[in-house]
């Protein structure tokens, strides 16, 4: 897959990147069904056909259960091979299922750290904040999107960046940052500006939910994958749509279908 550059950031992205939630959390999720997560073989086999298949870009967080940590272990010599993006702001209890927020500065400092021994790394390529929502009143409130910018000089990070959920927090986190992860699917456009603004601004979008967390695999069209990837990849916004799959058939499928609607 011909890699893009991300914003004017020098990191270069496939255009298909691997979500992780599946790798460490079946808890308090959202999918059509329930799911076991993959043993260490399995998750090295979908990492390795990841990389065969030309996706150098890999999406987790601390909310995502062990998948930092996992990934600490999967990706064990192939550190430079593979661009990785986190966050900050969610926590997740496995034991209740429930996650909860933080944005202090405080905060920021401790989770990059714990980020940085998990994932078994001395730098982060992507840092996003990971919004509850209310995505104005954190980035005002906390200042945290600067906060990011000083880890960046330090070198911890090299981008940043805010997962968003509103329109008015999607544009208000492109001016202050390099990317903004949205949700934009066929049935969910309502943050299509925030696409239109990158567009034209030279920053990064990253899509969540490309597929409706796998609800529109469901739908009754003839092919739900390859109109979902037509219909984003149109918008030349979009920098990279990370997909979460933990099955080979449908990674394989998945970079077929996008291939085509990029290169139609
Ligand atoms: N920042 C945030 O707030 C946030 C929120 C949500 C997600 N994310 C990130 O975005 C990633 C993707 O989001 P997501 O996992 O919610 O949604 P998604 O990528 O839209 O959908 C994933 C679901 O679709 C299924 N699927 C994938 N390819 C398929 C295919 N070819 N045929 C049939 N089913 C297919 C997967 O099941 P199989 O495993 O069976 O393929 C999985 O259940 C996450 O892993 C995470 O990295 C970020």
């Amino acid at each position: 897959m011909l890699k893009r550059e991300l914003a004017n950031t020098g990191l270069m992205v496939s255009p298909l990147g691997l979500g992780t939630v599946k790798l460490g959390r079946n808890k308090g999720v959202k999918y059509p069904t329930s799911f076991s997560l993959p043993n260490d073989q399995e998750a090295l086999q979908l990492i390795h056909q990841a990389r065969e298949l030309g996706i150098n870009f890999i999406d987790t967080a601390p909310a995502y259960g062990t998948s930092e940590e996992r990934l600490g272990h999967l990706l064990k010599g192939q550190r430079n091979d593979w661009v990785i993006c986190s966050k900050v702001g969610e926590e997740f209890d496995s034991s209740s299922g429930e996650s909860s927020y933080i944005f202090t500065p405080e905060h920021l400092k401790f989770s990059v750290e714990r980020s940085l021994k998990r994932l078994n790394t001395d730098f982060i390529d992507m840092l996003l904040v990971h919004s509850d929502g209310s995505d104005v009143e954190i980035i005002k409130r906390y200042g945290i999107l600067q906060a990011l910018e000083e880890l960046k000089a330090q070198g911890k990070i090299r981008a940043t960046g805010m997962s968003t959920k509103t329109v008015e927090g999607g544009l208000l986190a492109l001016a202050q940052s390099d990317c903004a992860m949205v949700t934009y699917n066929l049935s969910h456009q309502a943050e299509e500006a925030v696409l239109d603004y990158a567009e034209l601004n030279n920053k990064g979008i990253l899509l969540k939910k490309a597929l409706a967390s796998g609800h529109i695999c469901a739908k009754n069209s003839q092919d739900p994958i390859q109109a979902s990837f037509d219909f984003i990849f149109a918008h030349k916004g979009v920098t990279s749509a990370i997909i979460g799959t933990i099955n080979p058939k449908h990674l394989k499928a998945n970079v077929t279908a996008a291939e085509k609607a990029i290169n139609q």
